[in-house]
């Protein structure tokens, strides 16, 4: 990988999957296997999990994160948990823009792009998510789908808080569906976030970004895909729930 360049990052999504007791489970059986990672790694878990696993994974290298954030910082928002509140429990990255948030919670790229920024405001990392449906690649706008979802998530941020912001390219007919985007298509999509950020900031800011893939990645095409120069790590559904398979893609991105 290009470590010298960006930090790699290993994200696990665990969408909604672990109870608390089986998050501290899951959390100790990783812990052994990624301790020597070269590679930064964090868990983004479900809301009613964070506190187990920061517990388990307290004094390791994983870091954990939340899965989404409200836009306001706090108020008459039924269901919906504020990056105050994950910030004063010690979370430091949270996923905003999940297709799955955009799919099923009609989240579109105005919210995101409200969320984003009030999850940067209380100084969290994100993990930003965009990514074209199996149509949308179809008929040839994949680069322009992507790279506007990336201009308005932005809109209004800064290039010094840019710095906070993770992009995960996942293509929607990718994800869990065991069809993986092939090196060369994921290479050349997160080329373009690339100079999208380009245009938006500098170079400088588009070279220091980690763009990860995502999308089925799993421990026999981690390898391939993390050896791209502009893919920067990856963000793992289904194999990050389990703690081998997990491990292995860590350690492909440690190369
Ligand atoms: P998958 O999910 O690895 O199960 O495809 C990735 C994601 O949705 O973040």
């Amino acid at each position: 990988m290009k470590k010298n360049v960006r930090n790699a990052i290993i994200a696990g999504n665990w969408k909604m999957n672990k109870t608390p007791s089986e998050t501290t489970e899951l959390i100790n059986a990783m812990k052994p296997l990624v301790k020597d990672a070269d590679c930064k790694v964090v868990l983004c878990v479900p809301f009613v999990d964070l506190d187990a696993a920061l517990k388990a994974s307290a004094g390791s290298n994983i870091e954990i994160g939340a899965q989404n954030c409200h836009f306001e910082k706090s108020g008459a928002f039924t269901g919906e948990v504020s990056p105050v509140m994950l910030k004063e429990m010690g979370i430091k990255y949270v996923i905003i823009g999940h297709s799955e948030r955009r799919q099923y919670f009609g989240e579109t790229d105005e919210t995101v792009n409200k969320r984003l920024k009030n999850a940067l405001e209380e100084g969290l990392k994100v993990i930003l998510c965009v990514g074209e449906t199996l149509t949308q690649r179809e008929q040839g706008i994949t680069a322009e789908l992507v790279a506007t979802q990336t201009k308005i998530a932005l809109l209004g941020v800064s290039k010094e808080d840019a710095k906070n912001v993770i992009i995960a390219y996942e293509p929607v007919w990718a994800i869990g569906t065991g069809k993986t985007a092939t090196s060369d298509q994921a290479e050349e999509v997160c080329a373009i976030i690339r100079k999208v950020i380009a245009d938006i900031y500098d170079d400088n800011t588009a070279e220091g970004m980690t763009i990860q893939y995502g999308g089925s990645m799993n421990a026999k095409n981690a390898d391939e895909l993390l050896g791209k120069v502009n893919v920067d790590g990856g963000l793992i559904g289904g194999a990050s729930l389990k703690a081998e398979d997990f491990s292995v893609i860590v350690k492909a991105a440690s190369k």
